[in-house]
């Protein structure tokens, strides 16, 4: 799940209307809002079709068989918290399994939701699964979120405690920003962390980011390609980079433990989105993919 920028703060409240046009094209989301809460939150569907838990199956098993060498151990150890990987899962099921470990809870949404609405959920630690699946047509690729990526791809490190608080620290981060008018720059760190974070291991690199974990071919792309770079994580740096949204990232993140990235985002933001503005005045901002010099690039 990636929210949504708000053209203004009033699509924060559900009014039964699609918000905004996703990205930057003109295409609305393609949920339906009029069955939504006024917190975007609505039922998940009560069933769905053979076919849809067909494309569920299909997707869960090509993508965990190849999670050994590639997913970090912590999402490895947690797949399995998502159910049996046959039928599209229920969130309650999940819910109960996740508030005894973290007390977070899945909630569902029609798809993509405005930013603030995201972030008050998450500051909640409800964490929002759009409740649609691709159709087979979409089965590499689909532009928004559906819920095998927000399932597959984020549940499992809510199970995590220190990743748990790291994600209600963003959500109350995020309200934060909002008011600051800073979300363009905190929307990098979430790109750039919880979709396409990297991380290092003793046993090598290791991908924790839920846009690469629920990726065919971006997982073992962001891992092991030489054609991708790969720097330390920096928050600033972070701050002041472009980053893609049509195609693989041109460079990835890479942190050294969740213990680092919770501390390193603890302090208020405040003061980093001033100097982080007052660099990109200076200096511009850093393109997708660029190494700086002096630079370490990690090796895979
Ligand atoms: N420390 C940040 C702030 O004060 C909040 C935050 C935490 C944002 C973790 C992102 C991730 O704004
Ligand atoms: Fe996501």
């Amino acid at each position: 799940m990636k929210a949504l920028t708000p053209r203004t703060a009033s699509r924060a409240v559900n009014r039964g209307a699609a918000p905004v046009t996703y990205g930057t094209g003109d295409r609305p989301p393609r949920g339906d809002y009029a069955r939504a809460r006024s917190d975007y939150t609505c039922e998940q569907a009560a069933t769905y079709s053979a076919a849809e838990h067909e494309t569920y199956r299909r997707l869960f098993a090509r993508q965990r068989q190849q999670l050994p060498g590639l997913a970090c151990e912590e999402f490895i150890a947690a797949v399995q918290q998502l159910g049996g990987p046959d039928r599209i899962p229920r969130l309650d099921d999940i819910s109960q399994r996740l508030r005894p470990a973290t007390g977070w809870e899945l909630v569902a949404v029609p798809g993509l939701i405005p930013e603030e609405a995201f972030f008050a959920l998450l500051a909640a630690r409800r964490f929002p699964v759009t409740d649609w699946i691709r159709t087979p047509q979409e089965f590499d690729y689909v532009v928004e979120p559906d819920i095998f990526h927000d399932l597959f791809g984020h549940v499992p490190l809510l199970f995590n405690p220190v990743f748990a608080d790291y994600m209600q620290a963003y959500g109350r981060g995020g309200l934060k920003a909002s008011r600051l008018d800073a979300c363009e720059l905190l929307a990098r760190l979430y790109w750039t962390t919880v979709e396409f974070g990297l991380i290092a291991t003793p046993h090598g690199l290791r991908a924790y980011g839920a846009g690469l974990l629920s990726s065919a071919a971006e997982l073992p792309h962001s891992v092991r390609s030489p054609q991708a770079r790969r720097v330390a994580f920096d928050l600033r740096r972070m701050m002041r980079s472009r980053y893609r949204i049509d195609s693989f990232q041109a460079s990835y993140f890479v942190i050294d433990s969740f213990d680092q990235l919770f501390a390193a985002t603890a302090p208020d933001f405040t003061p980093v989105y001033a100097e982080v503005r007052a660099t990109i005045a200076r200096s511009g901002e850093i393109e997708a993919g660029a190494v700086l010099p002096g630079e370490r690039e990690f090796t895979p």
